[in-house]
């Protein structure tokens, strides 16, 4: 091990969402938080000294995306994934979220069917309310210890005339890293009734031993021809401060109507921070990447020591990817809408509410082991002494 994950870091006073809104969320500061999915490490060293050498050329004005930002992704995701993308399908994103909105936009009409897979990441359910478009829900199914796809409701939904599918792979808050088997049934299933895959695949690099990831598009060129892709370093190296993403659509009709959207409200600029970020961390993040996988699969190894021996009442719903647990406290003496307040009071632990991924959240909460391994055995424990309470 070269960079040290257990590294205490003290984010307060930093403008964090996850530790200087606590009060606003949580109701109180003395919390732990453990919600909101960006991590308590430094980036990579390399992304840092790349920000700090462009910061202190001290002129910060209007910046484009070099050729070498994209040839950056696509070394990636050649390197990692054996997934060769051409440049011209690579787009600017400031996000990931304002990514899939504005696919949205540029790809339905109000009221077109919308479909995703709950429990799913809530900013999917507010893009199709808030562009008034029909929730369509796809239910995951949670069957020995892990969330599948329903595929025969899959294909009833698409059938009912689904415009547009939004895919979370790896899934956030389940842990499905999804199979080329599973990947090819939802995509072939898309092709043949005409929806539109967006694959949001920000969770892509954070996939734990005995997992792979595939991107969707990789499956076939049919699949591509229908997929618009996202993927970040945002996550994966600890920058979603710095709204950098990359929208991948092989499709030139997609690509023409989603860079329209983009480019219609000036939202292909960026920062440059982002920008040398996004380089630094894709041409030089490989070791630090694999460094911190193998620290994250030891936190969850701590996760499920806990939830096998200590937490009763909680079941963990063992993540293959993503630095987000899922933990089943369907078992606790508590009512499932009072579990989230118990956790904050009684704990003075701030995890995501489950009930906010959908109704069959109901009962569960997330939990981001994106931290020391210090703050998560106190997290715990503090979880563990609650518990004997009740
Ligand atoms: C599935 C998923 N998509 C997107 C995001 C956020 O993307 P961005 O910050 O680039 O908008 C997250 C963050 O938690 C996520 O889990």
């Amino acid at each position: 091990m070269h960079h040290n994950f257990d590294e205490p870091l003290n984010r307060e006073n930093t403008h964090s969402v996850k530790y200087d809104l606590r009060r606003k969320l949580f109701g109180r500061e003395d919390v732990i938080p453990m919600w909101v999915a960006d991590m308590d490490f430094k980036a990579p060293p390399a992304v840092a000294s790349a920000i700090q050498q462009r910061a202190s050329h001290e002129v910060y004005g209007y910046s484009f995306h070099p050729e070498s930002f994209f040839q950056a992704a696509i070394r990636w995701t050649q390197r990692r994934y054996q997934w060769q993308v051409q440049s011209n399908w690579l787009t600017f994103t400031p996000g990931i979220v304002p990514g899939v909105n504005l696919a949205l936009l540029a790809l339905t009409q109000p009221g077109d069917k919308v479909m995703i897979q709950p429990p799913v990441y809530f900013p999917f359910f507010h893009a199709i309310h808030n562009n008034n478009r029909q929730l369509v829900e796809n239910r995951l199914i949670l069957k020995n210890g892990r969330y599948h796809v329903d595929l025969e409701d899959f294909e009833h939904q698409l059938k009912n005339g689904v415009q547009l599918f939004i895919l979370s792979n790896p899934h956030n808050p389940g842990g499905s890293v999804w199979t080329r088997q599973e990947l090819k049934a939802m995509g072939e299933l898309c092709i043949r009734y005409g929806a539109t895959i967006i694959a949001d695949e920000i969770h892509s690099d954070i996939v734990f031993s005995g997992h792979h990831y595939i991107p969707m598009a990789s499956i076939s060129d049919q699949i591509a021809d229908h997929t618009i892709t996202f993927i970040a370093p945002s996550k994966t190296f600890n920058v979603a401060g710095l709204a950098t993403s990359v929208g991948i659509i092989p499709n030139a009709r997609l690509r023409k109507a989603f860079n329209h959207m983009v480019t219609s409200i000036h939202l292909n600029k960026g920062n440059i921070f982002g920008t040398v970020a996004l380089e630094a961390a894709y041409n030089h993040g490989d070791q630090w990447l694999d460094e911190l996988l193998e620290y994250l699969q030891g936190n969850l190894q701590v996760i499920e020591q806990y939830t096998r021996h200590r937490l009763d009442g909680i079941d963990l719903v063992r993540p293959e990817g993503t630095f987000l647990a899922w933990l089943d406290c369907r078992n606790l003496p508590i009512d499932n809408d009072k579990i989230n307040a118990f956790m904050i009071d009684q704990a003075r632990v701030g995890l995501n509410d489950g009930a906010s991924f959908g109704e069959n959240g109901r009962g569960f909460q997330r939990l981001n082991f994106g931290c020391p391994r210090h703050t998560l055995e106190k997290v715990l424990t503090h979880i563990e002494q609650a518990i004997r309470k009740i």
